[in-house]
């Protein structure tokens, strides 16, 4: 199959990625060559790692030859599916969505990786919001088994039933939403632990490694709970809380991490968040 991936950063590079390792053909769009470079090298890392633990048997430059990397949506003419993964800026969606609308077959699929923005609000940017849909992969999305199936109400059973098909044939284990609530299922349930683990902290109960302590040792999470907000990005974070609070399902973000994010401390991209990453490469928190 072809595809298009829209957004070559965290999420964008490592769907990208996967398609290609199960041998689609991807065109990954970004605004910058800059960008895109970036993306490329970040790909080449994961892809060696891969080929070296032999998880992955072809050779990584034969993987990456399937990605074309482009600053324009011109190269989206013939593809059978898009997925979008660039910020949870609505505008920003909007610009996506009707340039792909517009340039890509009318019969192609768009999904959208947001993890907050309701599916049928992107769907109503295009002229075709049966074929739009929630595909919210999780980071590392070359990892994390979870995919998030979400239709909503203009999604046709075919589009679904083909999401759900796409994403387990690409290993993933995909979980379809009966109902399109705000923020989903699994990050919903990420919101509260961090809500909790945020009033532990700033009440003075527990240090940020004794609540990530509890997390990995007592609950079994394979990275603490702030750990893991450093990981996904402080900002991501507070954008998803704020989107979801906006639709009305959750308590408004808490106070330690909108005062990181405006200390620009975004975690392991800005090399400092709740913990510190040199050369802003992830390390285990021990
Ligand atoms: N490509 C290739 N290999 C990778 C990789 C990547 N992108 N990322 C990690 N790895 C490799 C590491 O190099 C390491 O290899 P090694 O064993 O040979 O050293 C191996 O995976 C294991 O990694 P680590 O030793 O660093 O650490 P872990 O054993 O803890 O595994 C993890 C890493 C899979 C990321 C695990 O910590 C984990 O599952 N963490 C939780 C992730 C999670 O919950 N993600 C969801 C975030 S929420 C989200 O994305 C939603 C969004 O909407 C905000």
């Amino acid at each position: 199959m072809k595809f298009a991936v829209v957004g070559s950063g965290t999420m964008g590079h490592g769907i990208a990625e996967v398609l290609a390792i199960y041998g689609h053909q991807v065109k990954l769009i970004d605004i910058s060559w800059d960008i895109l470079n970036r993306a490329k090298q970040r790909m080449e890392e994961s892809l060696r790692k891969f080929y070296e633990k032999g998880t992955v048997k072809e050779d990584p430059s034969v993987i990456l030859s399937r990605i074309e990397m482009s600053t324009s949506y011109d190269v989206a003419k013939d593809i059978d599916f898009a997925i979008e993964a660039v910020p949870e800026i609505l505008d920003l969606k909007r610009k996506v969505f009707q340039s792909l609308d517009e340039i890509a077959p009318k019969e192609a699929i768009l999904a959208t990786n947001t993890s907050s923005i309701p599916i049928s609000e992107i769907a109503e940017f295009t002229s075709r919001k049966d074929k739009v849909i929630g595909m919210h992969f999780f980071n590392p999305p070359q990892i994390m088994k979870l995919v998030e199936v979400i239709p909503s109400k203009y999604t046709s059973e075919d589009t679904a039933n083909k999401t759900v098909e796409l994403a387990r044939s690409l290993g993933k284990v995909p979980v379809k939403l009966r109902i399109e609530v705000p923020g989903f299922i699994g990050n919903r349930i990420f919101l509260r632990l961090m809500q909790e683990a945020c009033r532990e902290v700033e009440s003075g109960e527990a240090s940020i490694e004794e609540v990530d302590s509890c997390a990995r040792n007592k609950i079994g999470l394979p990275m603490g709970i702030f750990e893991l907000s450093d990981y996904v990005g402080l900002d991501i974070d507070v954008d998803l809380w704020e989107n979801i609070v906006k639709r009305g399902t959750s308590d408004v973000p808490c106070k330690l991490f909108k005062e990181k994010v405006a200390r620009k401390e975004l975690g392991v991209k800005s090399g400092k968040g709740f913990y510190e990453y040199p050369g802003n490469k992830y390390s285990k928190v021990k």
